[in-house]
């Protein structure tokens, strides 16, 4: 997949066709799961449930931004094994499918969530894992108008239909640091030192969608390494905030992985002696 070109195309899509998603394209999409996904940990037992248009009404109050349910003809849920770092590998793995769908030219939206027992009974799951990631899928609807979100709270989210535009986000001078938590001075020769591949893959960091847009997070470059720094934010939940570190992850780790070969990612505290504000956190380092 060209990762790269998925990304800087890919944007949420809250308004679907009517078509349905034909058998062949869902089978497509099982076997991705089972054979190519991206995986974080990959011992973590994960599965993943497909569910049809029915699932919008059961869904209705359990998922989704503030009583506003993304209707799809389609729906994924992801179910993991208990694990620290389980949300975060959710959200890697959707990711990564959800980049998938994208190359089959098929449309996505994130849905938010809090209570796996409710969203496991409400849509019959039998499962001892927990629901870790839903995701709506359909083809979008392509009209010059769509529905906007405007996010004032997380209890206040305006839904608007507004001319359609991307989502405005943080831009890579926003997101990354060298060596200093807010020191963007030498970023630009930093970053060409990696003769601007690591530029591509924080670009595609950049683009990554986040609950609420929030981006809560930022990555800092220090001797040869990169680490995923969480940045406190009043409106994230706790699973909410978790997925969209993996989702970041997936789209930094694809990118970079095509001129940094296999990237390993330890989520052990890091040496000290690393210059971040004392409310955020870093989640993992790599070498590049
Ligand atoms: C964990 C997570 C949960 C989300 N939940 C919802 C949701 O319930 N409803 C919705 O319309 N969008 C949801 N989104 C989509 C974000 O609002 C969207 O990614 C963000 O506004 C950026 O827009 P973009 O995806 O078009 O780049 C969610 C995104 C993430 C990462």
């Amino acid at each position: 997949m060209n990762y790269s070109a998925l990304i800087q195309n890919r944007k949420s899509f809250r308004e679907f066709t009517d078509k349905q998603v034909p058998f062949s394209t869902l089978e497509t999409i099982k076997n991705y799961y089972y054979n190519t996904v991206r995986r974080l940990i990959p011992e973590l037992k994960t599965q993943l449930y497909f569910f049809g248009t029915d699932a919008r009404a059961a869904l209705e109050g359990a998922a989704g931004y503030h009583q506003f349910l993304v209707g799809a003809p389609q729906y994924l849920v992801l179910v993991s094994e208990k694990h620290d770092l389980a949300h975060v590998n959710g959200g890697y793995v959707m990711q990564d499918l959800l980049l998938k769908l994208a190359d089959l030219e098929l449309d996505s939206c994130w849905l938010t969530f809090t209570d796996s027992v409710e969203v496991k009974d409400v849509l019959g799951i039998e499962s001892n894992m927990d629901v870790v990631a839903i995701a709506a899928f359909g083809y979008g609807k392509k009209s010059v108008k769509r529905l906007r979100l405007n996010f004032r709270s997380m209890s206040d989210v305006d839904i608007k239909a507004k001319y359609r535009y991307m989502e405005p986000k943080r831009s890579v001078n926003d997101l990354a640091f060298v060596e200093t938590w807010g020191n963007s001075h030498n970023l630009d020769r930093y970053i060409g030192f990696f003769d601007d591949m690591l530029w591509e893959a924080l670009y595609a960091a950049s683009l990554a969608p986040s609950y609420l847009n929030r981006q809560a997070y930022g990555f800092l470059l220090h001797d040869g390494s990169v680490s995923l720094v969480a940045r406190p934010d009043a409106y994230n939940t706790k699973i909410d905030g978790d997925l969209s570190l993996g989702i970041v992850l997936l789209h930094f780790t694809a990118v970079a992985e095509n001129w940094a070969g296999k990237l390993h990612w330890d989520f052990a505290p890091v040496a000290d002696g690393l210059q971040i504000p004392k409310d955020h956190k870093i989640i993992a380092t790599t070498a590049l």
